[in-house]
């Protein structure tokens, strides 16, 4: 049997040789590394699906380390080795399955597209394949907003004229749309070896349809209107549909509370009672009826403390709640809403999805710079979010703008924020940050239809000293697992202490030992 082993990780390795990842090409920052691409080169990792008995370890860390892999074998548990010679004892139990996987993606705004175009065809592909292909994170999601967003050269609307044509005789799609998210969405397409799934929610309806209030300065959606601005959501998914794009979602509208909190141009508010009788009358009946199939309506699109008014509040009334597939929630000021509400939405409504639309980093006034290049802490940022998120029961997690340049642009608003990955067109080059390789350790190694399962940590029950405690400090780690649609087992760690700690993970009557490098996310698949 260890001969066969040893034979079958000499083959494995000769394969490995055949299909070798290309390396991170690295430019080193104050914390960590970020990894260059140009037109000529580009690092890649593929996801290779381990034998039985066999497991592969894909390691990034803020010492530099990118998708670094490792190979081993399970091994019969023993219990010899008492629970304490470990920092980790994780303990998975695939019997205990939670919610199923839909996907992981980025947006394509306009500036993502802008971005994208200015660079080369070759650097251009490499950067499409870097998201979507088999050699890159193999997103499956993507979102697109409908209409200008802050992430715009100019706010516009579709149907801008004639005003008051509420048959939206004249909807056709804007340049922006035919020139970089149409192709842009197209290229991953192409790229993928799953569908991708497209959500969208829309932003800026045609001025005429909307009020300006005198006194506070909000903009309301005319009531009178309400009707056709649902046909304008139709219409959008139908002439996306002629361009080969299936719309898979879309909410009633981008963060519909935000211009409480600030002034953002084209942006309207809704109140809880507006967005009830607008899903109610309009938005529902009217997407259940489009021409285009089966699109999942989704409550909220706007932060956690929304999802008690623009959700449970809601849905009150039946005739609502039969028109909501889902929950769409956004990660910003995650810190002041513990997960809780995830908890209790999943609990109270279990046949509705909940995913996660939009989040980045830089968006805080204090986040100077804009773009922080090499920043591991903002890795991190995304790994806690995604692991909180997954633990509560999302089905997936979208990341903001999939691009954008050196300043966070382009934006019309000035509302600058970081990216995965900074194009450099001058250059002719892109920069994958810190937070491209976090998405990744997600994105790759949890397919579409996988589970989640239960991971628990083994606090060893022995009376231990405070510093023998302290030396196990278990609140370092943070980590999920999933079934895999293959049946292979895959493990997310996040080390976020300052050295190495060593882990063991129990699956069913087998064990094995990790090493997890200092300040890292760890993937581990195992079959
Ligand atoms: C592209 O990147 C590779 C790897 O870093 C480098 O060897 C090559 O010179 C670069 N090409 C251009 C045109 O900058
Ligand atoms: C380690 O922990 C597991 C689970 O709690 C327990 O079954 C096992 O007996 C422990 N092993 C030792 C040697 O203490
Ligand atoms: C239709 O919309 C375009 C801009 O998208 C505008 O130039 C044109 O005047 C509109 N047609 C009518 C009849 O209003
Ligand atoms: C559009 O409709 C509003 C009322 O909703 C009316 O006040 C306005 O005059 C109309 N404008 C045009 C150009 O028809
Ligand atoms: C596009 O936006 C309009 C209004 O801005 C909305 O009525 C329509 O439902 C949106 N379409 C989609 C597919 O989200
Ligand atoms: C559904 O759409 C068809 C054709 O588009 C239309 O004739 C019909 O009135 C619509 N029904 C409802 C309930 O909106």
């Amino acid at each position: 049997m260890k001969h066969f082993r040893k034979l079958k990780i000499l083959l494995s390795l000769f394969v490995l040789s055949v299909h070798a990842d290309l390396p991170c090409a690295p430019r080193q920052y104050e914390e960590t590394v970020v990894c260059v691409c140009n037109t000529t080169y580009c690092d890649t990792v593929t996801r290779e699906i381990p034998d039985d008995g066999n497991y592969i370890v894909y390691t990034s860390s803020k010492s530099g380390k990118r998708f670094s892999k490792s190979y081993g074998f399970t091994q019969e548990q023993s219990y010899t080795s008492d629970n304490e010679s470990f920092d980790l004892v994780l303990d998975v139990q695939p019997e205990k399955m939670y919610q199923t996987i839909e996907g992981f993606g980025g947006a394509v705004t306009d500036s993502a597209g802008i971005n994208w175009k200015s660079l080369p065809p070759a650097a251009q592909q490499h950067l499409i394949d870097s998201y979507c292909s088999e050699d890159g994170l193999e997103y499956s999601m993507i979102r697109v907003p409908n209409t200008s967003s802050d992430f715009s050269t100019r706010p516009y609307a579709y149907n801008e004229y004639p005003i008051n044509d509420t048959k939206l005789t004249n909807f056709t799609l804007a340049p922006e749309d035919v020139l970089y998210k149409v192709p842009m969405i197209h290229a991953c397409m192409k790229a993928a070896k799953v569908d991708v799934e497209v959500v969208t929610a829309s932003w800026a309806p045609p001025t005429w349809m909307v009020i300006k209030e005198q006194n506070s300065g909000f903009q309301y959606v005319n009531e009178d209107y309400y009707q056709a601005y649902a046909d304008y959501q139709c219409k959008f998914a139908e002439l996306y549909n002629q361009q080969g794009i299936k719309i898979w979602g879309l909410s009633a509208a981008n963060e519909p509370l935000l211009p409480f909190l600030l002034e953002v141009k084209g942006t309207q508010i809704w109140t809880k009672n507006k967005m009830a009788k607008f899903l109610k009358n309009n938005l529902g009946p009217t997407i259940r009826n489009c021409s285009v199939q089966d699109i999942r309506i989704m409550a909220a699109d706007d932060q956690r403390y929304t999802l008690v008014p623009f959700f449970e509040s809601i849905v009150e009334d039946d005739e609502i709640l039969k028109y909501i597939d889902g929950i769409a929630v956004h990660y910003y000021f995650d810190e002041s809403t513990p997960p809780a509400i995830l908890a209790r939405i999943s609990k109270n409504y279990p046949d509705k999805f909940i995913l996660s639309t939009e989040a980045c980093v830089g968006f805080k006034l204090t986040d100077i710079p804009k773009v922080d290049l090499g920043s591991w802490k903002r890795a991190k940022v995304y790994i806690k979010d995604i692991l909180e998120n997954l633990n509560y029961n999302i089905i997936g997690w979208i990341d903001w703008n999939m691009c954008l340049n050196k300043e966070g642009g382009p934006t019309w608003l000035k509302n600058y924020v970081d990216s995965p990955i900074i194009v450099d067109a001058q250059n002719e080059e892109f920069l994958k940050q810190p937070t491209f390789y976090a998405m990744g350790h997600f994105s790759k190694f949890i397919p579409r239809g996988s589970r989640r399962i239960e991971v628990s940590k083994i606090i060893p029950t022995e009376e231990l000293d405070v510093q023998e405690l302290q030396a196990l400090d278990q609140s370092y780690y943070d980590s999920v697992a999933f079934l895999t649609p293959t049946d292979t087992i895959v493990v997310v760690i996040h080390n976020e202490a300052a050295n190495t700690k060593s882990a063991n993970i129990r699956v069913g009557q087998q064990e094995f030992f990790v090493k997890l490098d200092a300040e890292s996310v760890t993937t581990i698949e195992v079959a």
